[in-house]
């Protein structure tokens, strides 16, 4: 088999075999086939697409790259939750606790932040002595004592995929629908949990932008995890504005402790419960969809879902002072307010532009080497729908220096501020199952 006749083959529109998608995974995993013959065919996937026969066949070769975890070691049902990138989204930290203190196990791989999105590796680092790396003794043992385990990534999990990320990366090839729904889902699968939970954002900060091209996103991967008999279900969740109020990574950790503790920030308490749900229901905790909202809502006013968060935190060597006392999280020095320049009603806050805006401040990182500032960070004071006066602070930023220009004009440049109201967009737009 030669390359450039696959790549040819997909270039005139034809469907690939699965010898030809096998041939291409191991040939680039291995280095045979060099990045400009892999960066051809990405191009030509992402003009053509791919049959959901070829994407299946893509994921599973993506799988087979690398190691393939096995949580057997765990009892129950192991469930997984996975978002496919946002501002703001904390969801992890809250869904974690209610699941494991509805009593199903949750083992999570997690990976670090690049770019606009922070990771949740990162976050949980704001917790003074919180440590990710653990051996797969350490991590069984403790899911199976405390329901809840968050490790960072193996190095060879689904290594294909590590390498054609990267690719896609920097040849314009990430927002095809076939080959993020093969990347994600090759991780997934990977990581070894029997079924799966997808936060399918949709929006201006999301890689979908539209709610069609969002579905088809979801509906593929939830095709994929069916082929292989892992129960998927895709919530489509709104990314045209960040997450809660909180952007950083001290200041995620802290909205999130707010909502385990019961207090109402409506989008993250709605999505949050949302996703519990369907994660519980898979597992068989509750027999029907409202038992589980009403127990896992009561979990989070009676304080069973914020034991369940303390626990894990401790179990994983974090200092629990921090979340008894939420104020001896990491904060930086300064405060600098972002006054609204006119009056008017917020009509949009773009989630990329806030994301870039922290991760100027050091709450993220431009290149993989960065260090991050777990104390700096974003609050939203102003949301989509909100009026404000001319000179009334939009958002604050928790910074290193009294002045930072670069993030001030870029949160500054996120506001969209009108002369009508716009309605609040839907939170959760449409649920995919198989
Ligand atoms: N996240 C991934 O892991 N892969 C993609 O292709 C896009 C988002």
């Amino acid at each position: 088999m030669r390359m450039v006749d696959v790549i040819e083959k997909k270039r005139n529109g034809g469907v690939l075999s699965k010898e030809e998608i096998h041939y291409f995974v191991e040939g680039y995993t291995e280095g045979t086939i060099p990045d400009y013959q892999a960066s051809a065919l990405m191009m030509a996937v992402y003009f053509r697409g791919m049959t959901a026969e070829e994407t299946g066949t893509l994921t599973e070769a993506m799988v087979q790259s690398g190691d393939v975890i096995d949580l057997s070691s765990i009892h129950g049902h192991k469930v997984d939750k996975h978002s496919t990138g946002g501002v703001g989204d904390k969801i992890s930290f809250i869904t974690g606790p209610l699941v494991a203190a509805a009593g199903v196990p949750v083992a999570k791989m997690s990976g670090r932040g690049l770019g606009h999105t922070g990771g949740t590796i990162d976050k949980l680092e704001s917790i003074a002595g919180f440590n990710v790396e653990m051996s797969k003794e350490a991590f069984t043992a403790s899911v199976n004592e405390h329901k809840l385990a968050v490790a960072g990534q193996t190095g060879n999990l689904a290594p294909a995929d590590k390498k054609l990320y990267s690719l896609r990366d920097v040849t314009a090839t990430v927002d095809s629908i076939p080959l993020i729904a093969g990347s994600i889902m090759s991780k997934k699968l990977a990581s070894g949990a029997d079924s799966i939970v997808l936060d399918v954002k949709t929006g201006s900060g999301a890689f979908m932008k539209s709610l069609e091209d969002s579905r088809a996103l979801a509906e593929e991967m939830v095709r994929i995890g069916d082929h292989v008999g892992r129960e998927t279900l895709a919530v489509i969740s709104d990314m045209n504005q960040p997450l809660g109020h909180e952007i950083g990574n001290a200041n995620e950790i802290r909205e999130a402790a707010a909502v385990l503790s019961g207090e109402n920030i409506p989008d993250l308490r709605k999505l949050s419960l949302e996703l519990a749900v369907h994660m519980t229901l898979q597992a068989g905790a509750y027999s029907s969809e409202e038992e589980a909202r009403r127990d896992l809502e009561a979990s989070l006013d009676d304080g069973r879902a914020f034991q369940a968060f303390r626990t894990f935190v401790q179990a994983q060597g974090g200092d629990v002072s921090m979340i008894d006392d939420l104020s001896l999280l990491p904060r930086a020095d300064h405060e600098i307010a972002i006054p609204a320049e006119h009056a008017g009603w917020v009509q949009e806050i773009d989630a990329a532009s806030v994301g870039t805006a922290a991760m100027y401040l050091g709450a993220g990182r431009a290149t993989k080497d960065d260090e991050i500032d777990h104390g700096v960070g974003i609050t939203l004071k102003k949301k989509i729908g909100d009026y404000v006066e001319a000179g009334e602070t939009l958002a604050v930023l928790t910074a290193a220096s009294a002045a930072h220009p670069d993030a001030e004009e870029k949160l500054r440049g996120a506001y969209t501020i009108g002369a009508s109201r716009q309605d609040v967009p839907e939170l959760i737009h449409d649920i995919i199952r198989a």
